[in-house]
């Protein structure tokens, strides 16, 4: 049976995949993405969605809960999707008010619509609410210690990751209090195709192309579990589609990574394309490798973040077990197909720099 999904935080990057892979996927459902555009969010990257007439954009904040209910009603929506989020964690440092607003009181106005529109009108019992949370709540991990799994305690240690943790424990008490139909997934770093450029894969491959410095926190050897975007898409899936009401699932990669060995296989990646590709070189004249130069040359290390942590690394057993989901993609695949991605979408990546973003990287790194 063909189903609507209310899609939160659509036109940010795990949106905008999650939205193009559940159209490509279903070929009768529809999807009403949902966002307000804030500096993360970009109309321009649901170009293909929206070429779909299954797909139509509103433009919204979560907070505002009447238009919430307006949209579940009129829309007749099955499931809501929940990725809206203030998303990074070096702005819930500087700036974490917005991470409180959105992040709380913002699934939390979610979950008031969904309740009074799904439990006290409509009572029919056939709508769930999906959250997509992070593997941040759990805090960090020491070297020897196991994987982040459904029961290890939460941790936040982030403006950002606390922010989530509280909205996490929201969605569990409309589940256990108003019976409302809940499941949260919580994954670990993602990577891919319309990744915005603050996060530390997309910051590198543009920095190298335009011959900036790649900022490295510390001694660069944390580590993330890195997770394919498209993965943690059909993740969701499995969750949404056949997920226990109440529950949570671990998502990850099952791709552990120091940021500082992540960053050279990058560099070296990189420095291969161009010198297959001699075009690139004419195209990014400031890259290293267009200059005799490699791009681990770039390589730059700076203070590290203020209570930045250390390891993350997720056990998908559970997910595994009940639902058969495993990441399918590898690590080099990945990271070559995300480079060709950025090298191949240069006008989306320079409009995105144009927006304040870029005022905002230059504060801190220096233009
Ligand atoms: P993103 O920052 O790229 O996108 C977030 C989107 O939410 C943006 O389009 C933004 O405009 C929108 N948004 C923000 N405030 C809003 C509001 N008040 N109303 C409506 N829309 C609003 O983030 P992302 O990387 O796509 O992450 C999506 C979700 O996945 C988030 O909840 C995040 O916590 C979670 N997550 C992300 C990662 C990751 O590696 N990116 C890992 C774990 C969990
Ligand atoms: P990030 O992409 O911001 O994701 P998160 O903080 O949610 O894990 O950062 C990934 C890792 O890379 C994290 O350990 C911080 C580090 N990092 C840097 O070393 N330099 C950078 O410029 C950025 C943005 C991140």
């Amino acid at each position: 049976m063909s189903k609507t999904l209310l899609v939160t935080g659509a036109a940010g990057f795990i949106g905008v995949n999650f939205c193009n892979y559940w159209l490509g996927r279903y070929a009768t459902d529809r999807i009403i993405g949902f966002d307000i555009l804030s500096y993360a969010g970009n109309r321009h990257s649901l170009e293909q969605a929206e070429l779909n007439d299954r797909f139509e954009f509103v433009a919204g904040d979560i907070l505002d809960q009447t238009l919430i209910e307006t949209l579940l009603r009129d829309q007749k929506v099955d499931d809501i999707v929940h990725f809206a989020a203030e998303s990074h964690v070096d702005r819930s440092i500087t700036a974490p008010d917005l991470f409180l607003e959105t992040n709380i009181m913002g699934t939390h106005s979610l979950l008031k619509a969904a309740r009074q529109v799904w439990l006290t009108e409509q009572a029919d019992g056939r709508h769930r609410f999906h959250h997509v949370s992070t593997d941040e709540v759990y805090g960090t991990l020491a070297p020897q210690d196991p994987a982040f799994c459904e029961t290890t305690a939460y941790q936040p240690n982030s403006p950002y990751s606390a922010s989530k943790a509280a909205s996490d424990h929201m969605v569990r008490a409309y589940h256990h209090t108003y019976g409302l139909d809940v499941t949260t997934s919580n994954c670990s770093n993602n990577y891919g195709p319309f990744h915005f450029p603050e996060k530390l894969i997309p910051l590198c491959i543009i920095n190298i192309l335009n011959g900036k410095a790649l900022p490295i926190y510390g001694d660069g050897q944390q580590i993330r579990d890195w997770l394919y975007v498209e993965d943690h898409c059909r993740g969701i899936d499995l969750v949404l589609t056949n997920g226990r009401a109440g529950e949570t699932y671990n998502i990850g990669g099952n791709n552990e990574k120091a940021n500082i060995d992540l960053v050279n296989v990058l560099c070296k990646l990189v420095d291969e394309k161009f010198n297959n590709n001699p075009e690139l070189k004419q195209r990014f004249p400031d890259a290293p490798a267009a200059n005799q130069k490699t791009s681990d040359s770039l390589i730059t290390y700076v203070s590290d973040r203020p209570g930045h942590d250390r390891r993350y690394a997720v056990d998908v057993s559970k997910a595994h077990s009940e639902l058969g989901y495993e990441p399918k993609e590898t690590f080099e695949k990945g990271l070559s197909k995300t480079l060709n991605w950025y090298l191949d979408n240069e006008n989306w990546w320079r409009t995105v720099l144009d927006g304040s973003y870029r005022e905002w990287i230059d504060e801190q790194y220096g233009s």
